[in-house]
């Protein structure tokens, strides 16, 4: 593993306790970040869905650490797998709620404080579902895309503030969040990746690190390809 040089830096990981999330934390800590985690599951309970939640958990994180370098937006949930036609409204909402808008509440609370410091990396992790739909995935597609475009926006809206916004598109890799999917679409997913197996937290997090790192200086509003060959753009 490559050493990164994180020392006096401070990150907060959305989604940190568990899989792709933990894997970033991990790295970070080991590299000498300071990182707090929001997370439902974690110690402070954060619901990156609640804009008030998200409010509070920005007001702690500055108490505790002064500031803020880095904001991996990385909690998410696969959601349903269905038919678009038969895709129940209530879910829809629920999974653009989780992994779209909670990205959009905690990139507006975070940034403005790494703009007045005229530094800051946000990392957002999307899928390789948001560049080409997967089927029966529909919300899940759709809100990966949405990270895309958020992504894209934000990233030009401050290209001059020292603040870089970029996202990641991965390909499946074996977490808990397959516990949510049917076996049909697992499948479906390994046999698109033309490296033929799945990619492995840790790879997704050397990914995320570097572009949450001093070392990514030049990219912005970018969309970072870790597929294994799927992706065609
Ligand atoms: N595993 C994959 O195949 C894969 C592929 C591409 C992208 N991704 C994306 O990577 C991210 C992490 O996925 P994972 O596989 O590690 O999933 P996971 O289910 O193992 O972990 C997700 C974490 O997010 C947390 N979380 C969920 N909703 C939350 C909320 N409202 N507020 C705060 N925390 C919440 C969970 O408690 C959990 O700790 C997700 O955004 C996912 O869409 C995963």
């Amino acid at each position: 593993m490559n050493q990164l040089d994180f020392e006096g830096r401070t990150a907060i990981v959305t989604g940190g306790m568990q899989g792709i999330g933990a894997a970033i934390v991990r790295r970070l800590e080991s590299s000498g970040a300071k990182v707090a985690i929001w997370d439902l599951d974690g110690p402070d309970k954060v619901d990156v869905s609640n804009p008030s939640a998200v409010e509070t958990a920005v007001q702690k994180t500055l108490g505790r650490f002064d500031h803020i370098d880095v904001l991996v937006n990385n909690a998410g949930i696969a959601g349903k797998n269905a038919p678009t036609v038969e895709y129940p409204i209530e879910e829809w909402e629920r999974v653009l709620r989780i992994n779209l808008t909670s990205q959009f509440l905690t990139c507006r609370a975070v940034a403005p404080h790494m703009v007045r410091r005229k530094y800051g990396r946000i990392v957002n992790i999307a899928s390789i579902a948001g560049k080409e739909g997967n089927p029966n995935a529909v919300a899940y597609s759709a809100s990966k895309a949405g990270v895309i475009s958020l992504t894209k926006s934000l990233g030009k809206e401050l290209a001059q503030t020292g603040v870089l916004v970029n996202c990641v598109t991965p390909a499946a890799a074996k977490t808990a969040i397959f516990d949510q999917m049917t076996e049909q679409h697992i499948n479906y997913m390994l046999a698109k990746i033309p490296m033929g197996r799945f990619v492995t937290v840790d790879e997704v997090a050397s990914l995320v690190c570097w572009l949450a790192s001093e070392d990514c200086a030049f990219s912005t509003g970018g969309v970072f390809d870790i597929s294994g060959g799927r992706a065609t753009y």
